[in-house]
């Protein structure tokens, strides 16, 4: 197991267990403080919209293109640290990550 600090809607951090292999967003949408998901991943939705800390975005794959279109469609999107999280796996070398769920947009 690797762990993951998630920063609620309300600011309150979590610091949870999780299983590696999975993408980040499978990990959130068992929270009852995680994302909705509701496309189910298939980069159609952003309802697993996160912000990841700065210091980790450069251990993330960059983002396709379909990832960013969708996101620069939203009202929050911070170029920096937005990431959809059904586009990131969730790995050992990211084990500590920690990531912010956005609000509802
Ligand atoms: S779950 Fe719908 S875009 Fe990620």
């Amino acid at each position: 197991m690797a762990r993951m600090i998630v920063v609620d809607r309300d600011g309150k951090e979590h610091e949870i267990e999780a299983k590696t292999g999975l993408k980040i967003m499978e990990i959130l949408r068992e929270l009852d403080y995680g994302v909705a998901a509701i496309c189910g991943g298939l980069c159609s939705c952003a309802t697993c919209h996160i912000y990841v800390d700065e210091k980790w975005v450069p251990l993330l794959p960059k983002r396709q293109s379909d990832e960013l279109d969708l996101l620069n469609e939203l009202p929050d999107f911070r170029p920096a640290t937005s990431r959809l999280s059904c586009q990131v796996d969730f790995t050992e070398s990211l084990s500590g990550i920690k990531v912010t769920v956005a609000a509802d947009s």
